[in-house]
């Protein structure tokens, strides 16, 4: 099982502290998310159906029409790789390690490529992997450059997936909007900036062909008739968006100014994470979590890996949250002088 990040029950056993104790920083989930109202009963009542609102509401918001609902990103990653017979498949690393995986698991031969070697990658790969921005790295890749790998690859029946998850606080580089392409695959996710990781809704953006295709593999009603419903609103809620993108802009800000002051300068990071590397990220995690703040460690076991160990912080979402995180990176850093 791959580590990831939220497992907030599997460290309140370990560390002895009541789950609602905890400051959980682990994910890069927003933590002001969209308020869902009460779900109409109707929702629940009857089995999903396409064309609901969902697809009109989604076709809005992202800029274009040829997308197919999934049950969050994640059911996208895992549906793609049996989609194609084995090849070979450019991953960048550090990054969702869930995209390796399945490749992988689909027998397809996988090469784990660090951000600056990506353009080496394009001409020996069939399939190239990607996060922008990255996750946890914060890495951004600009339409122009992804568009010229995507023309590559095409050009040889391959592919360009990119995982935008993380993409719509600053969606200006959303290749969303160019979709349908042959050989462009996009996935977007209703987990992150929306905050609605527990309903389980995200998209994918590719030619119709190969929509059809996932649909086949995917089968009838893959998201649930109440979380279309409440996707549906959202996707809709245009001044609530708004605000959350200013929000978060400003919060972002202050996580990395914070992490700065306390002496544990951000290598990278997004609207909604910020990225620290330390050859002390483990003992720092630790520190950390004895005093209920969870983050998300990073420390590969990869053969051969040369990315840091490192620390994905996530935004606080009140005053308190803050105030706790202060005092402990202040703690922290006082341990760390005196060490
Ligand atoms: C980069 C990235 N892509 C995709 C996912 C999966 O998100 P979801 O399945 O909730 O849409 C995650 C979850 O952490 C992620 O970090």
């Amino acid at each position: 099982m791959l580590e990831h990040g939220g497992r907030l029950r599997v460290a309140a056993a370990r560390y002895g502290i009541p789950l609602a104790d905890w400051l959980d920083l682990s994910t890069g989930i927003n933590p002001c998310a969209w308020p869902v109202p009460a779900v109409p009963a109707s929702a629940w009542l009857r089995l999903p159906q396409d064309n609901d609102g969902l697809e009109a509401a989604a076709c809005a918001y992202y800029g274009t029409e040829h997308l197919l609902p999934v049950a969050g990103s994640q059911a996208a990653i895992q549906a793609l790789p049996p989609l194609r017979p084995p090849c070979r498949v450019g991953v960048l690393h550090p990054g969702y390690a869930e995209h390796a995986h399945a490749w992988r698991r689909a027998r397809h031969t996988v090469t784990s490529v660090s951000a600056k070697e990506l353009n080496d990658i394009v001409p020996q790969t069939d399939v190239l992997v990607l996060i922008n921005p990255n996750n946890p790295t914060g890495a951004r890749f600009t339409a122009d450059q992804l568009l010229h790998w995507h023309a590559q690859l095409a050009a040889r029946g391959g592919w360009l997936v990119v995982d935008e998850a993380f993409m719509d606080a600053a969606p200006e580089e959303s290749l969303a909007r160019f979709c349908p392409r042959l050989g462009l695959i996009v996935l977007r996710s209703l987990g992150k900036f929306f905050g609605l990781a527990g309903a389980r809704v995200g998209f994918v953006f590719a030619e119709p062909v190969l929509l059809d295709q996932l649909y086949a593999h995917l089968g009838p009603w893959t998201v649930t008739a109440p979380s279309r419903w409440v996707a549906t609103q959202a996707l809709a809620d245009f001044p609530w968006q708004q605000t959350a993108r200013r929000r978060l802009a400003l919060d972002s800000e202050r996580l990395a100014f914070l992490l700065k002051c306390h002496g544990f300068t951000p290598h990278g990071g997004c609207a909604l994470f910020q990225w620290v590397c330390s050859p002390h990220a483990s003992e720092f995690h630790d520190r950390l979590a004895r005093r209920g703040i969870l983050t998300r460690r990073f420390e590969s076991r990869m053969p051969g890996a040369t990315d840091p160990p490192s620390l994905r912080f996530g935004l606080p979402g009140d005053e308190t949250g803050w105030a706790r995180l202060d005092a402990a990176l202040q703690a922290l850093s006082d341990a760390t002088i005196c060490a």
